[in-house]
């Protein structure tokens, strides 16, 4: 399986991680051999049509700062829309950074994959928050999948789980805690009395961030997974802009004591039940929604299964390119079944 990966970030050199680590699993278990034929970063591009050899850029990257710098296979002057139009591969990997605004290079770039005919995996929730149902109508037209776990819970399968697992139910309501670095900061405030700008700045240190801090701390990035789940599992067809959003900014050490006398814990929740919402609430400490640090927590209700709430790491890049390789696994099955939806 031929995979152009555009963006070599955490998450980007985390997948080429487990490549290299579950090389001989992969073709084993599941006959999945991916071949990386190109890879682009900011300063430029490394291509090899008969796979580029992933410990070598992996050390040039480290050295050189940019996988362009390799002196056989880089190319400084190209960039991930020269790549996916040019090269040909199965598979589009795109892990830029997310741009909330725009949804740019991001949208542009699954865009051009699927006019080519590539599936693409993306982890970049920039184009699914601002054009997740013209995407997904724009992939069945050109007949190629989308696939996006990575974009919610990290490599916790929430979609997977609300999708695969509870097929035939009908999901009525969904709330959670949707992004790491809020969850996070609520705790270390909450526990350790520790100033919100304090408690950022160690979310920051520990890469659980997005680049823009502010789309963690002012909902966005909740509001963008809600918008994901929402569409993707209740097959609603609302955008970020119909989403309500409130951040986290407000919250004082002392709002956070008062909840906690009355045996409670305020969380950043985001709900689809009724209108889509993000918002700090507050919830009781033995409810299984209240997780603390930087997991995610998402509680399902059902009409038939009732009330369940799946838990696990929501952020980070080894975490983040396990649903990657889920998603290539899942694209691959579907290929061998001819399954394109
Ligand atoms: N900044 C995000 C979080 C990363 O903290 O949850 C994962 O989407």
């Amino acid at each position: 399986m031929r995979i152009i990966l555009i963006g070599y970030g955490v998450v980007g050199q985390s997948l080429t991680d487990i490549f290299l680590q579950r090389k001989i699993e992969n073709l084993r278990n599941y006959g999945f051999n991916p071949k990386v034929v190109a890879i682009t970063d900011r300063g430029g591009a490394a291509i090899n049509i008969k796979g580029l050899d992933l410990k070598r850029i992996q050390s040039i990257k480290k050295r050189e700062g940019t996988v362009a710098a390799d002196s056989v296979f880089g190319h400084r002057q190209m960039s991930g829309q020269d790549i996916i139009q040019s090269i040909e591969a199965e598979i589009m990997i795109e892990a830029t950074s997310t741009n909330i605004t725009t949804g740019e290079p991001g949208i542009s770039n699954i865009k051009t994959a699927f006019n080519t005919g590539k599936h693409v995996v993306t982890t970049n929730k920039g184009p699914l928050a601002l054009s997740f149902p013209t995407l997904i109508e724009l992939a069945e037209h050109n007949k190629v999948l989308l696939r996006f776990s990575g974009t919610v819970g990290g490599g916790t399968p929430i979609l997977e789980f609300a999708k695969k697992c509870l097929e035939g139910d009908r999901i009525k309501e969904i709330h959670g805690i949707l992004n790491g670095t809020t969850n996070y900061i609520l705790t270390e405030m909450a526990e350790k009395k520790v100033t919100f700008e304090k408690a950022l700045e160690s979310a920051q240190k520990l890469g659980y961030a997005e680049t823009n801090p502010a789309m963690d701390i002012d909902g966005l990035d909740s509001a963008a997974k809600v918008v994901i789940i929402g569409n993707w599992i209740m097959n609603k067809k609302f955008t970020l802009k119909d989403v309500d959003i409130i951040g986290i900014r407000d919250i004082t050490l002392n709002a956070l004591e008062i909840a906690s006398k009355k045996g409670k814990r305020i969380k950043l929740i985001g709900s689809i039940d009724g209108k889509p919402t993000v918002a700090p609430k507050e919830i009781e400490r033995n409810d299984p929604l209240c997780v603390n640090g930087v997991l995610n927590a998402v509680t399902f209700v059902s009409e038939y299964a009732g009330r369940e709430t799946i838990i696990g790491r929501g952020a980070g890049g080894i975490e983040t390119a396990s649903a990657v390789l889920r998603d290539l696994l899942d694209i691959k099955h579907h290929l061998a079944n001819k399954i394109l939806s």
